[in-house]
């Protein structure tokens, strides 16, 4: 299963790979945005320090414009993916820029159909939104899940990329599904180590061993 870190922040991408969680990193015209730095030197910065993909997102609406961004990102780093919200526009452009070498990511995937004309597009990563499925009441894991089935049934080369995960029950849930990929914000990875039971046990092991120790 590979940990991709959801953040533009230089510092939990160097963390996330100091702890072997950093399989590749996405990004989102927020987190461009949050960061106050413009898109290619973040980017370029980010892919200088990634071993995987790097996800960069166009902004543009009309196919023309998508492939113009997105031959220009490619042309950054070898390891830019470039990550295209799943419009028909944008399914015109994944296919233009595949054809042409360029890996692309299709993004803002709500539905199963979404995933299923994504893949037929030739992409090579397929990203359904868990979290924000999660908070209008629908279970975003059941669409991750759904789309692994149709990608698998089929033999496309694509591969779910689940986003939007917000907590480590997402990632328990993809890895128990057999969901390839995930990408959270490193917090979420960190609170995946924590249990209470675990910090109150460091506690009494402790205390035993500091009452014992005088006596030894
Ligand atoms: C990453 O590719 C997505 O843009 C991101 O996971 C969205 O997460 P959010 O729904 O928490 O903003």
């Amino acid at each position: 299963m590979q940990f991709f870190v959801d953040s533009t922040e230089i510092s939990d991408i160097k963390e996330a790979l100091a702890l072997g969680l950093c399989d590749g990193v996405t990004t989102n015209p927020s987190l461009i945005a949050k960061s106050g730095r413009s898109l290619k030197p973040v980017i370029q910065e980010i892919a200088g320090l990634a071993e995987g993909p790097v996800l960069a997102e166009v902004t543009g609406s009309t196919a023309d414009t998508i492939i113009a961004e997105g031959r220009e990102m490619a042309a950054w780093a070898e390891n830019v993916v470039v990550k295209i919200p799943v419009t028909i526009e944008g399914l015109k452009a994944i296919r233009v820029l595949e054809s042409e070498g360029v890996a692309t990511g299709t993004t803002l995937v709500f539905s199963p159909s979404q995933g299923l004309l994504a893949a037929k597009a030739g992409t090579r990563y397929v990203i359904p939104f868990l979290g924000r499925l999660d908070d209008i009441s629908a279970a975003g894991i059941g669409l991750a899940v759904q789309i692994q089935e149709i990608l698998s049934n089929y033999g496309f080369d694509a591969e779910v990329l689940a986003a939007s995960v917000r907590n480590p029950g997402h990632v328990t849930a993809c890895a128990l599904s057999g969901v390839p990929i995930v990408t959270a914000p490193l917090n979420v990875y960190k609170q995946m180590a924590g249990h209470p039971l675990t910090d109150i046990g460091i506690q009494r092991f402790l205390a035993d061993w500091e009452s014992a120790k005088a006596e030894l």
